[in-house]
C-alpha cells in the first residue's frame, strides 16, 4: 500500500479511558486523544511516567475497549467489537510487546515465540523455524531454551520482541522496547523494528528513549492523558 493513500490502518478519535482507584477516586488516564498510524509508518508516542502511554497502546491493540470515543482499523469502526471479535482482529494484524514483555514463565523462549503462530494454525515445524529466526534476529540464538525467568530483562525484552514479529504483523505495537537495554543492543532492536516498518508494517512504539526520534516518521507527546502530535525528527 503506498504511503498516505486510503485510510489510516489504526486511527482513534476522542478515546478517553478513566480508571477507578481503590479508595474511590478516579484517574483520567486518556483525555480525548486522536491518533491515527498509517502503512509504512514508525510512529512515537513520547512522554513522562503516568502519561497514559500503556493506557492507549492497550486501545490501539485492542486488548482494552476505551470508556468513550471511536477505533478505527483499516478503516471500520472496531469501537463496540465484541471480545472474541477483537481477539481474532488481534491474532489477524497485530503483533504486541508489553512493557512486562509478558512471557509465560514455565515455557521456553523458543516455545513462547512460537505460540501466535498455534494461533494462526502453522504447522509445527514451520513454527519452529519461524520462532528460530525471528530470536536469531533479536540476538537470543543461544538462549531459545532456556526459560523466561532464566533470562536477563534485556533479553526478555528482546525475547517479547522475538513473539511479536514472529507472524510478521502488519501493525507492531511496542511498549518501551529498549528500556532494558544497552545503547548497542537499543540499536540491534530499533534495526529489527526499522526493517518491520519498512516492509509496510505499521510501527507504533511508546517509549523515553530519544534515539529512537531520528527513526520516526510521526511523534505523538502525551501529558496527564492528554495527546499532541509534535511533528517528526525527519
Ligand atoms: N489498572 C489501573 N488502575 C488504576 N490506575 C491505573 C491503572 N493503570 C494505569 N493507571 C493510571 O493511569 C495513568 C496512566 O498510566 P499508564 O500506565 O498509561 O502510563 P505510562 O505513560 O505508560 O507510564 P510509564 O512510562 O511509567 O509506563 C497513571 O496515572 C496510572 O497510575
Ligand atoms: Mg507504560
Amino acid at each position: 500500500m503506498p504511503h498516505g493513500d486510503g485510510p489510516a490502518r489504526l486511527r482513534v478519535a476522542g478515546v478517553s479511558r478513566r480508571y477507578k482507584r481503590s479508595g474511590g477516586s478516579e484517574v483520567v488516564a486518556l483525555d480525548s486523544a486522536d491518533f491515527e498510524a498509517r502503512a509504512g509508518e514508525l510512529v512515537l508516542i513520547m512522554g513522562p511516567s503516568g502519561s497514559g502511554k500503556s493506557t492507549l497502546l492497550s486501545i490501539l491493540g485492542l486488548l482494552d475497549p476505551p470508556d468513550g470515543g471511536q477505533v478505527f482499523l483499516n478503516g471500520d469502526d472496531v469501537t463496540s467489537a465484541s471480545e472474541d471479535a477483537r481477539a481474532k482482529l488481534r491474532r489477524t494484524h497485530l503483533g504486541f510487546l508489553f512493557q512486562d514483555a509478558g512471557l509465560i514463565d514455565r515455557k521456553p523462549i523458543l516455545d513462547n515465540t512460537a505460540l501466535p503462530l498455534i494461533y494462526r494454525g502453522v504447522p509445527r515445524k514451520e513454527r519452529e523455524n519461524r520462532a528460530q529466526a525471528a530470536l536469531e534476529a533479536v540476538g537470543l540464538a543461544d538462549r531459545m531454551h532456556h526459560a523466561p525467568g532464566e533470562l536477563s530483562g534485556g533479553e526478555r525484552q528482546r525475547a517479547g520482541l522475538a513473539r511479536a514479529i514472529v507472524c510478521d504483523p502488519d501493525i507492531l505495537i511496542c511498549d518501551e522496547p529498549t528500556a532494558a537495554l544497552d545503547a548497542a543492543t537499543a540499536q540491534d532492536v530499533a534495526r529489527r523494528i526499522s526493517e518491520m516498518k519498512e516492509r509496510g508494517a505499521s510501527v507504533i512504539l511508546a517509549t523515553h528513549d530519544r534515539d529512537l526520534m531520528p527513526l520516526a516518521d510521526r511523534i505523538y507527546e502525551m501529558r496527564h492523558g492528554r495527546i499532541t502530535e509534535t511533528g517528526a525528527a525527519r
